[in-house]
């Protein structure tokens, strides 16, 4: 996506092919900076510190975390000891797991001294996939934007929430739950987008807001308590979210606070889409609430809150009582029967074990656990 007239994906790697750079997206949206990534150690840390975040861009970034890693030695200890490393990062977004472990399954069976090449060629295999589903995603969620500009005569903008950031910033491009928005733009579909804030580290003020802001798409920022009020007033024509792990049931693990939204919209009669990738979907789990793990992360993030001060200078202030305990689920997750449909590179579908099975047959082995 453009950046002030200048096209980026999130990550790509150094011209001088000794490194992978990277947005560092703890700046945003103050300071637009690129970050090296030189070593195993740098990818981890850009993953645990979230300079990257968002589900498909971790995946892609540990696939380059292989190879960066694989520069100090290509044996099979080693191989598997930088799997570890990256894959124990982030416990809930299934697409991390998924790069590493498409890596390994490509690299075991090389050679050593070959596998170095083969592992920049994988991830970068990855990062053009993640480009293409994307897009696909944008193309099948546009048309469900088209329908409702339809319904509204073409006349006023169709108004969507959504919540965190699934967007460029959080792909390799284009984004998933904005993927449509983009689509749809380019459509000239008139849009317009609220955006959560998405308490507690602000997803929606520092990333989704500045990437609609640079792409000129007309939006508005919103506390996380008035997406209820908007749906109740007829001001939300829809709903489109990420997802960091799906079930093969449909359930959908996604950034805390996307549960009450689903709620709000069901009550609402407010359709409630997820997008995602196949690479999200975690073929082996059944229950979402009982089976995905729940990152906690640190109180500090829910007792602080960073900002620009009136001088300029990006700043973290505290926001409750000293010694104030606290509690920080990172995510949650969005029972099947509260999501009208997963919007996929391959379509759109029920939320539900037969809506996944009829867009991903090749992934029916699965049900034989049953
Ligand atoms: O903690 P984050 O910022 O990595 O959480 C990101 C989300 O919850 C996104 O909605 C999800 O990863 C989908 S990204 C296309």
């Amino acid at each position: 996506m453009l950046v002030d007239g200048k096209a980026y994906r999130s990550i790509w790697p150094a011209a001088d092919g000794e490194a992978v750079e990277i947005i560092d997206q703890t700046l945003l949206p103050f300071i637009f900076k690129v970050a090296r990534l030189s070593r195993l150690s740098d990818a981890a840390r850009a993953i645990r510190d979230m300079q990257v975040r968002g589900a498909p861009l971790i995946g892609a970034t540990a696939a380059y975390g292989i190879w960066l890693g694989l520069r100090q030695g290509t044996g099979d200890a080693q191989l598997r000891a930088i799997a570890d490393e990256l894959i124990a990062c982030r416990p809930t977004a299934v697409n991390l797991a998924w790069a590493v472990e498409r890596m390994l399954t490509k690299l075991l069976p090389l050679a050593p001294e070959t596998r170095l090449e083969a592992a920049l060629y994988e991830a970068e295999q990855i990062c053009a996939e993640d480009v293409r589903c994307n897009e696909a995603i944008g193309k099948h969620g546009a048309a469900l934007i088209a329908a409702l500009w339809d319904k509204k005569g073409r006349q006023e903008p169709v108004n969507l929430l959504t919540h965190c950031n699934a967007g460029w910033l959080a792909t390799v491009d284009w984004g998933t739950a904005l993927a449509p928005v983009y689509a749809a733009a380019a459509q000239g579909i008139a849009i317009h987008v609220w955006v959560d804030e998405t308490r507690p580290r602000n997803q929606g003020a520092s990333l989704t807001a500045w990437e609609l802001g640079k792409a000129g798409i007309a939006h508005h920022l919103i506390a996380d308590n008035a997406g209820g009020h908007l749906m109740q007033h007829g001001l939300v024509d829809l709903c489109i979210v990420g997802s960091d792990r799906t079930t093969a049931t449909g359930d959908v693990c996604n950034k805390i606070g996307t549960y009450l939204k689903a709620l709000a919209a069901q009550a609402n009669q407010v359709p409630f889409y997820v997008a995602l990738p196949g690479s999200t979907v975690d073929w082996r789990l059944r229950d979402g609430l009982a089976e995905i793990p729940i990152e906690e992360r640190d109180e500090a993030e829910v007792l602080f809150i960073q900002g620009k001060d009136e001088a300029g200078t990006v700043r973290r202030v505290a926001i409750a009582p000293e010694h104030c305990p606290a509690f920080n689920p990172a995510f949650d997750v969005t029972p099947a029967h509260l999501v009208t449909g997963l919007i996929t590179e391959r379509g759109v579908c029920k939320a539900g074990r037969e809506g996944l099975s009829s867009l991903y047959p090749e992934q029916s082995q699965h049900d034989q656990h049953d």
